[in-house]
Formats: C-alpha cells, sequence, structure tokens
C-alpha cells in the first residue's frame, strides 16, 4: 500500500459569516496560498489497525484508540472508516500539517479534516465522492464550531467560490472579472466557536434586532454575488464596508480588526471588512491590482502580522483529482 498524500485550500468569507447561520446567503472563496496537507504512510511493523496520528503544529502525537469522540482529527478518521465500510485500517501514520493560520477565520479546521480524508480514502484505495467528503468534513465542523453553517467544508471541498445558504444546493457561481483580494491576519486567536456562541447568546436576548441585522447581511451579499458575476469588482467595495459596519453592529469586530480595516481602506482599498468568526483572525480587502502592494504594505504598518495576496478568478484554480498519490495539491 503506498503513501498518500493530499490537500485542501484554505478559503476567506467575503459576505454573510454569522448571519449565514440564521439561513442567509454567504459569499466564500478559496485560498490557495495557504494549504492543509495530510499524509498516510504505511507502518510495516505496526499492529493491524494501529493508526498514528501526527499533528506537530498543535502538539500532538497519538494513536487513534486513545482519542475521544470530541477530538477532530480522530473523528476524521472514524468518519471516513464508517463512510467506506471499512472496519479496521492497515497500520499507518497520518501525518497533518498546515500553513493556513489557525483559529483565524480562514478555514483551517475544515481544510485539515478535508486533506484527512482524502489522503486517507486515497491511501485505502477507495474513491471517494465530494460529496461524502463534504459531509464527513461538516461533522467534524460540529466538533470544531458547534453548529456551523456549512460553509467551510462546502468551499474547502469543492475548491470554487461559493454562494452557500443552509440547507439549499450549494451554488457556484462565473467571475465576470478576476479581482484581487488582500487578506491581513491580526495575528488574535479567535475561535468561531466562541464567536458564534456570542452572537447566538445576543440574537436570543434580541431576536427581532438581529433577524433585521441578518437580512441585511443577506441582501448585501446577493448584491455582492450579483456584481461579481456581473463584472462589476469595485462595487464590492461599499458593500464590504456596510458588511463591515453591520458586523460591528453584532459585536465581532475588534480594535485590532478596526486598525487594519481603516488601514486597508487609507491605502485606497475599495472597501474592507474583517472576515469569519471576527473577533481576532483575518480581515479582507479587495482592491486594484495596482494598489494591492500599497494595500498590503498599509496592512503590515497597522499591524498584520501576516498578509495574503489573492486573486478570485484569474485562472481555474481547483483540482478536481483533490490530490494524488505524492501530489502537492494546486498551488497558485
Ligand atoms: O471563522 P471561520 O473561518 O471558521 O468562519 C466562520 C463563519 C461563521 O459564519 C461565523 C460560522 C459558520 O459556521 O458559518
Amino acid at each position: 500500500m503506498p503513501a498518500f498524500t493530499a490537500t485542501a485550500p484554505g478559503k476567506i468569507i467575503l459576505f454573510g459569516e454569522h448571519a449565514v447561520v440564521y439561513g442567509q446567503p454567504a459569499i466564500a472563496v478559496p485560498v490557495n496560498q495557504v494549504q492543509a496537507r495530510a499524509t498516510v504512510t504505511p507502518n510495516l511493523w505496526g499492529a493491524p489497525g494501529e493508526v498514528v496520528i501526527q499533528a506537530p503544529e498543535i502538539g500532538l502525537m497519538a494513536v487513534l484508540d486513545e482519542l475521544g469522540a470530541d477530538d477532530p482529527l480522530g473523528a476524521a478518521v472514524r468518519g471516513v472508516m464508517g463512510a467506506l465500510q471499512v472496519p479496521r485500517i492497515p497500520a499507518c501514520t497520518l501525518k497533518v500539517s498546515a500553513t493556513i493560520p489557525f483559529a483565524s477565520g480562514m478555514g483551517s479546521g475544515a481544510a485539515v479534516s478535508v486533506a484527512m480524508i482524502r489522503a486517507l480514502a486515497g491511501f485505502l484505495g477507495q474513491p471517494i465522492d465530494d460529496g461524502t467528503v463534504c459531509a464527513l468534513a461538516f461533522e467534524v465542523e460540529k466538533i470544531h464550531h458547534g453548529t456551523p453553517s456549512g460553509i467551510d467544508n462546502s468551499v474547502v471541498t469543492y475548491r470554487v467560490p461559493v454562494f452557500f445558504q443552509k440547507g439549499l444546493p450549494l451554488e457556484t457561481f462565473s467571475i465576470g472579472k478576476a479581482f484581487t483580494l488582500v487578506i491581513g491576519d491580526t495575528g488574535v486567536r479567535s475561535p468561531t466557536r466562541e464567536t458564534v456562541a456570542a452572537v447566538r447568546a445576543r440574537w436570543q436576548a434580541d431576536p427581532a434586532g438581529y433577524e433585521r441585522l441578518f437580512a441585511a447581511i443577506g441582501s448585501i451579499t446577493r448584491t455582492a454575488r450579483d456584481a461579481i458575476r456581473g463584472g462589476y469588482p469595485t462595487r464590492l467595495g461599499p458593500l464590504m464596508d456596510e458588511n463591515h459596519a453591520l458586523l460591528q453592529m453584532m459585536g465581532v469586530s475588534s480594535e485590532e480588526l478596526d486598525n487594519l480595516v481603516r488601514g486597508a481602506k487609507s491605502a485606497g482599498a475599495w472597501g474592507a471588512k474583517l472576515s469569519g468568526g471576527g473577533c481576532g483572525g483575518n480581515m479582507v480587502a479587495s482592491c486594484d491590482p495596482q494598489r494591492a502592494l500599497e494595500v498590503q504594505g498599509a496592512l503590515e504598518k497597522a499591524g498584520a502580522v501576516r498578509t495574503i495576496l489573492t486573486q478570485v478568478g484569474a485562472r481555474p484554480d481547483d483540482d478536481p483529482t483533490g490530490g494524488q498519490p505524492g501530489d502537492l495539491g494546486p498551488q497558485l
């Protein structure tokens, strides 16, 4: 049984985070500059069924049987075993790593799950379709997030821009004109589970007010999809600004995020907003490609610990195989 490697991209939410948990649409795009990677290697001398899981970045080195039901990595492996009806995996080591910042709104949890699921299915020599990968990763997202909408596992599995609405078939859409995004990381780790729970508590305290906020965000998201499809990316700017203001009202921005948003705007970005769970993590700005380096510099000056430049719709950024033996996966 040969070793098998699979990768999965990070993602950034352009519009609709939090509101998407309450049934509104959201738009997310893959970010191929950052990746999660999983490699399964056979252990010729291991006991049958012994799966060693290594995730050096989080200091994890364990045998599958030692991991409880609430461990996301263990849950991903058990999910594959259940879906593929493999009661016992040949002895192997599953090594996971990621260049996606952890707990920062870039989908690191979903990407790790998707890479692990694909690598394990490949190692077992069993085909696994995208729908199954996405559904298995969603189960792991519940451990990470509590009540996930499903957007992270969807965009990371399919590696295309998505218009996502809970309970409806996943929609992708064409990009009328390529556009540039600059992503800035506050360096403040902020688990999505906590921000989602905080918004839920505020929604419970003021359901009517929060439903209005969510609906306003939903309407921005639909307008943004039309602008992207129609080839008018400059129109995204004001929509991002409005979406950020609504997220501020929901209490999920932070001083660090607001500083980066202001920095991007002062350098000429069309618009900017926090992305993902908020209260830390990443923000995203859209801008003219000619200004991207200035925006990037402004973000660094405003305190970003890392910036990523990415283009949406510039060229196909998908690898439909989702990984091959020894494949490093798609890179932009
Ligand atoms: O923080 P992230 O990248 O995992 O994004 C979370 C997005 C939310 O809408 C806040 C939660 C969700 O499950 O959709």
